[in-house]
């Protein structure tokens, strides 16, 4: 149970004080009556809460797609660039999420947001070995010798040895390439560093996936949408 301008206020309509106005104004109802006493406390996965007529739509966690777009950071806060935070309604950022990893700057695509910390640990977490696959634009050639390197394992210019990485050849000529690669890792710049340690330069790189989840192609760039329930399910049984 809890109080119910705590609820309200944790979903955005106001700090507690304006919940109570809004109460003793008689714009709360919760299972068809009107509640004036904004402290009552009721189980807000059980009551249906109307605010000036309108359902509210309760949950405790939030679970966001965004297509990433360039130019962003994968942080909550930043002192001077724009964060994946700032592209989000006040709705959404009431419930204060965080992206799942991070994405660098200039990296496009796939990035999850939540307010649940059990599955963020997990899903980053080596040990569950999550797929993150990316395409890649690459300055030169990709050959064979890249696929096998990828294979048994990149050595970092840290001495980091990555985890075997599955490399995928789409094209490749003298203009350069673009490849596929899949990677269960999230080693800072780990995908740009992997070819740097192959003498080759990423020169777009955009995630089309995480683990079960592909990059919804009807979001445009900077565009976000709630994942399903079967989703977030699919995402929790990983
Ligand atoms: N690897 C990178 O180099 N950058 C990213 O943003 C993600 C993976």
């Amino acid at each position: 149970m809890e109080r119910l301008d705590k609820v309200l206020s944790n979903l955005g309509y106001g700090t507690r004080k304006e919940v109570k106005a809004l109460a003793k104004d008689g714009a709360i109802e919760v299972d068809g009556s009107i509640i004036k006493d904004s402290g009552m406390k009721i189980d807000p996965n059980i009551c249906k809460i109307r605010v000036s007529g309108e359902l509210v739509n309760y949950r405790k966690y939030i679970y966001l797609m965004m297509n990433k777009p360039d130019g962003v950071v994968s942080a909550t806060f930043d002192n001077y660039d724009e964060t994946v935070i700032d592209l989000l309604e006040p709705e959404h950022q009431v419930f204060n999420p965080f992206p799942i990893g991070r994405l660098d700057k200039d990296t496009v695509g796939l990035l999850l947001l939540t307010n649940d910390g059990e599955l963020n640990h997990r899903l980053i977490s080596p040990k569950w070995h999550v797929d993150k696959v990316y395409y890649a634009e690459i300055d030169k050639v990709v050959d064979e010798k890249d696929i096998e390197a990828f294979e048994k394992g990149i050595t970092l210019d840290d001495g980091y040895k990555c985890m075997p990485a599955k490399l995928e050849i789409l094209q490749a000529d003298s203009d350069g390439s673009k490849v596929k690669v899949t990677i269960q890792e999230g080693k800072f710049h780990q995908v740009k560093r992997m070819f740097q340690s192959r003498d080759k330069s990423v020169v777009y790189l955009k995630r089309i996936k995480f683990g079960p989840l592909d990059l919804d192609t009807n979001l445009i760039e900077g565009g976000y949408r709630e994942l399903s329930e079967k989703e977030v399910e699919i995402l929790k049984k990983i």
